[in-house]
């Protein structure tokens, strides 16, 4: 292992490869791809959450300009029952197989035709008519049909006696925290291009993985995967709502099969909303205790999340609570509720986002509680080990996100007493959250050509969804072969260069870079070889340490001031700022990218985000950009990330995934920082205006 850090390509500041083809537009996305003879499907959904289909009269739309035809239930392809996701079978895969509706928004039919806007017209003419059931979108930690949680990514918590800790506390914490459910808004909608030559099917597609994608094909068509071929050049924007085999493919398979002609699906921002997966809704319990010194005794997490039958789901809530502080008792239980809904996917950090905003609220409750520091709380209880795991730590910098993080937003000058500081009408407050994503590496191959000209070709199946995955990858190769990066030319984004994981669990650079790494030092043993080019393949399957005995972890501390007008219940972020440990940082300009666009992503879940549905029909009624709220530039007026110095051990050349922790750990911080302003807890998000408005001082000289 080499821990050499004389600069290099990595390291480097680079601005993305492929800026200029996406400012000029000449980038081209899944529903660009000139292709001739092509065909366009619309999809049409279901607007109840449960029930069958009675009827599709497809007369009209038969006869209409253009139309192909009509794909149902009735006369699709059957697709294999057992294909499925990471977890196992996946119903919500399993469109226009039988008149079940199982949720809102379930593709009902697809109708093709010449044009977009002939399709379009004939799905409008469909008349589908419904036989509609009691449907349950009812979430609570107590419903009747609560179950344990997935336990695959790792055991439960039960250390010591939390509830002989608990009584043995100076001050208990014994509070319930609600983060709803939020909907995927990447700018891209999801699109695929899709057609089939000779026993072959070819795609497209936006997604955060090609290989996967091209797995999951395969499956539901019960074809060899090498038969299944999945492009995805340029992505904008996944953030984990296109980590799946997605209906845009799955629909334009069926029809391309179906029509003999190439079949392009492109979903509506409304479409996106309600076809594709939302980050489920939380209801957690959390109960910690301190004694008077501010040591914590206990900690007790119990997070409920909500799923669907159709397919196994881990809203992962509980990892920070096995991983931030020591406590002698230590107890987590993750809860699922199986409800009328699309099975939930991945939003960035899923789990430790929704998780970290109830674990870090209710120690910033402890530290009020206590009348300590917040920050001093946080630093008085960090472990030597593993709390629950008892493993060493690989690399654990969270002090120093701390301390460096207090330093540059002047914590030192606070007074931690709430509601004392006042600008005008405005209520001033500061807050922080520490945090920790779980880190790591997946299989991936990757291959590299030494060419007769002296370049090189690096071919791995990364997926760049926005992230700058070739820029990074390019001078991870270049340092790996020890070449200037002019010399690295890489190709990414097709299934067809080898299994690959996806962008996706903040291990996509690491898996891929490992692989290139292994590559590079495969090729250079054989660069004395005269004859070129010479090709080198490395599968990194068997080089993982799957068991490392080590916990591996990136860590981050975020500081959050804010602004409360208490009289309409505004609230706005004046200031963020995040500390970041994440290993060795590969390209200091991306990452900061990646960790301030995770961070606005907090915002927004902490002041904005929040999926609306009717109870009635389950349908999401805010499901457009006037409805359903994100963060805006004027929401972000000043974000500052850095990373502190760090170096993975585990990792042949010091890196962690950075994806994700952005976005954990920040609407707490918020939370906690509208607590300091205002004196009143923010349990549920998104913190509503409603949720803040204080009723008006009749006293008051201008209530008048
Ligand atoms: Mo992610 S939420 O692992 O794409």
């Amino acid at each position: 292992m080499s821990t050499n850090l004389d600069p290099g390509a990595v390291g480097a500041p680079r601005p993305r490869i492929e800026g200029p083809l996406k400012v000029t537009g000449a980038a081209r996305y899944a529903a660009d791809v000139p292709m001739p003879d092509l065909v366009h499907g619309w999809m049409v959904t279901a607007p109840i959450s449960r029930g069958r289909i009675r009827d599709i009269d497809t007369s009209t739309a038969l006869g209409m300009p253009g139309v192909l035809g009509v794909l149902d239930h009735r006369n699709a392809p059957r697709l294999n029952p057992r294909a499925g996701n990471y977890f196992g079978p996946d119903g919500s895969m399993q469109l226009l197989q039988d008149d079940v509706i199982p949720y809102a928004g379930r593709p009902v039919a697809l109708a093709v035709a010449e044009t977009p806007e002939q399709a379009r017209a004939a799905a409008a003419a469909l008349r589908v008519t419904y036989d509609v059931e009691p449907h349950d979108l009812d979430f609570s930690l107590e419903h009747p049909a609560a179950r344990p949680g997935s336990t695959a990514f790792g055991p439960e918590a039960d250390t010591g006696d939390v509830d002989a800790e608990l009584s043995r506390s100076a001050v208990v914490v014994d509070e319930r925290y609600r983060t709803p459910e939020e909907s995927h808004s990447a700018l891209e909608p999801h699109a695929a291009t899709v057609w089939w030559d000779g026993g072959h099917v070819y795609a497209v597609d936006a997604n955060q993985g090609a290989f996967s994608v091209s797995e999951v094909l395969a499956a539901l068509w019960s074809i060899d995967r090498e038969r299944v071929h999945i492009r995805a050049e340029h992505v904008g924007g996944g953030f984990g709502g296109k980590g799946a085999c997605g209906p845009q493919v799955i629909l334009g398979s069926m029809a391309s099969e179906r029509f003999g002609r190439p079949v392009r699906v492109v979903m509506t921002r409304a479409q996106v909303f309600e076809a594709t997966a939302s980050r489920p809704p939380t209801d957690q319990l959390v109960r910690i205790g301190a004694d008077a010194e501010g040591l914590l005794r206990a900690i007790h997490h119990r997070p409920a999340y909500a799923l669907s039958p159709l397919a196994e789901y881990i809203e992962w809530c509980t990892e920070q609570a096995k991983i931030l502080y020591a406590a002698p008792a230590i107890r987590t239980q993750l809860t699922a509720v199986p409800l009328d809904i699309l099975p939930p996917a991945s939003m960035r950090g899923p789990g430790a986002t929704p998780g970290s905003f109830a674990l870090e609220s209710a120690i910033d409750e402890v530290a009020e509680r206590l009348d300590l520091d917040p920050l001093e709380l946080r630093l008085r209880n960090q472990p030597v080990v593993g709390p629950v795991s008892g493993l060493p730590f690989s690399s654990r910098r969270l002090v120093s996100c701390l301390r460096e993080g207090a330093r540059r937003f002047g914590w030192a000058t606070r007074d931690r007493r709430p509601r004392v500081r006042r600008e005008g009408p405005l209520l001033i407050g500061t807050g922080l959250a520490a945090t920790s994503f779980s880190a790591g590496v997946f299989p991936s191959t990757a291959s590299i050509t030494a060419e007769a000209d002296g370049t090189f070709t690096v071919s791995v199946g990364a997926s760049d969804i926005g992230t700058g995955a070739r820029t990074v990858l390019t001078a991870v190769a270049a340092d790996a072969l020890g070449v200037g990066t002019e010399r690295v030319r890489i190709r990414i984004g097709d299934s067809d260069l080898g299994m690959a994981w996806g962008a996706g669990g903040s291990r996509g650079t690491t898996s891929w870079s490992f692989a290139i790494t292994e590559a590079a030092r495969e090729l250079r043993t054989r660069l004395g070889d005269p004859a070129r080019p010479v090709t080198a393949t490395v599968d990194t399957t068997t080089m993982i340490d799957y068991q490392p005995g080590r916990e591996r972890q990136t860590y981050s501390a975020v500081f959050a001031e804010v602004a409360v007008d208490p009289s309409t219940g505004e609230v706005r972020v004046r200031r963020l700022l995040g500390m970041f440990a994440v290993g060795r940082v590969i390209n200091p300009l991306l990452a900061r990218s990646q960790v301030v666009g995770g961070m606005i992503m907090g915002l927004s879940m902490a002041l904005h985000e929040v999926t609306v549905r009717d109870p009635r029909t389950g349908r999401q009624t805010n499901g457009d950009f006037a409805g359903y709220h994100v963060a805006a530039h004027a929401d972000v007026p000043d974000v500052e990330a850095d990373f502190v110095p760090d170096y993975e051990p585990q990792d042949p050349s010091g890196f962690n995934g950075l994806g994700e922790i952005g976005t954990a750990g920040t609407a707490a911080a918020i939370a906690n920082a509208v607590w300091h302003a205002t004196g009143t807890r923010q349990r549920i998000l998104p913190i509503r205006l409603d949720r803040v408005l204080e009723p008006a001082d009749p006293g008051a000289p201008d209530a008048a």
